[in-house]
């Protein structure tokens, strides 16, 4: 057991991570758990903290587009086009991992990439792990700190609750901005694929790229990536979806709690409410789910229930979550 400590000194998750040490740290879309990326041994630590089932390929975090180029071979018109648009930020880019350079450090080990020929690379947004990866000369591999199936952390304490004992520091940046994971895009020929739904839309992926760009985001496909697995971010207790009344009738004798995107749900008899956006906004809603999942989590209730949101925009990406959280589809 590790005492794990919460705190805000860069020097210090510096130097852990400079050793081989896990640091959680904050990003905008939510907390990532963080081991230098070129180090096995470290990102072996990651795959236990988290008591990952297999070994999943991870993000790698860098702070700019100079540092990337040590790593990839390409990087395609199109992603150009898209990282000017929405990076530093919440978008995450598939991108061909370059062979083996005799008498170099710039090479990702096959560990972080799964054996995939293509790496996933991330330039956070957050002012101070964008600090933190100024003063490291290695990118940070980090999937979000949560144990493994649960609703991803969006504070510290959330980490601190699931990670506890597992890990030596968390670096608290405050509350997550964005609250949802990345979007992950793929690039294949002229052709754009999203393989995850996360913090930039896919309407505004294709206003920037003036074109339509392909989904392959489904449950039902053989994952490419875990995020696509069903029964993720899941909660203990049983959740589902759909029209909320319905559902209410169906689970009478058992305590309820609801989680209502905006001022829907009010007649729906329900012993615990929760609310996405008081507004009915998007990217409230995103900003609010994983925490508010947790609390209805939490609350005592035996049966949590919600209704799909608009598909537009992030309610997209929040009704993607959703669909891997419900217990039935
Ligand atoms: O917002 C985020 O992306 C957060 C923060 C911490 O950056 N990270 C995150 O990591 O969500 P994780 O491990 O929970 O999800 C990473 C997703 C997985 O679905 C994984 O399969 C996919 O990225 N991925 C990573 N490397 C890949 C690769 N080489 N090829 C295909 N998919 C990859
Ligand atoms: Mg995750």
């Amino acid at each position: 057991m590790l005492n794990t400590k919460i705190g805000t000194d860069l020097k210090y998750a510096s130097n852990l991570l400079k050793n081989g040490h896990l640091v959680a740290i904050p990003t905008e879309t939510v907390y990532g758990l963080a081991a230098n990326a070129l180090d096995e041994d470290a990102v072996l630590r990651i795959f236990k903290a988290k008591n990952r089932p297999q070994f999943n390929p991870l993000i790698i975090h860098l702070p700019d587009w100079e540092a990337v180029k040590k790593y990839v071979m390409e990087i395609p018109a199109d992603a150009e086009v898209l990282a000017k648009k929405f990076t530093p930020g919440p978008l995450t880019f598939l991108l061909k991992k370059h062979p083996p350079i005799p008498n170099t450090q710039y090479r990702i080990p096959d560990l972080v990439t799964a054996g995939s020929p293509k790496v996933a690379i991330r330039l956070p947004a957050h002012p101070l792990t964008r600090e933190l990866l100024l003063q490291l000369d290695f990118p940070l591999a980090a999937p979000s700190a949560n144990p493994f199936g649960y609703v991803s952390p969006t504070t510290a304490q959330h980490v601190f609750e699931g990670l506890n004992g597992k890990i030596p520091y968390i670096l608290d940046g405050g509350p997550c901005e964005i609250g949802l994971e990345s979007t992950i895009v793929d690039f294949d020929n002229q052709q754009v694929i999203v393989r995850r739904q996360g913090g930039v839309s896919v309407e505004d992926i294709e206003r920037a790229l003036g074109k339509k760009v392909l989904l392959k985001t489904g449950v039902e496909e053989h994952p490419v990536a875990p995020g696509q697995l069903k029964s993720h971010y899941a909660t203990a207790t049983p959740l589902f979806v759909g029209d909320a009344v319905t559902l209410a009738r169906r689970f009478s004798n058992q305590k309820i709690a609801v989680i209502a995107f905006g001022e829907n749900m009010e007649d729906v008899a329900a012993d615990f409410r929760f609310q996405l956006s008081k507004a009915a906004n998007l990217d409230e809603a995103a900003k609010h789910l994983f925490s508010t999942m947790r609390q209805a989590d939490a609350c005592g209730a035996e049966v949590i229930l919600t209704e799909w949101l608009p598909e537009e925009g992030l309610g997209r990406a929040i009704n993607d979550r959703l669909r891997r959280a419900t217990h039935e589809t």
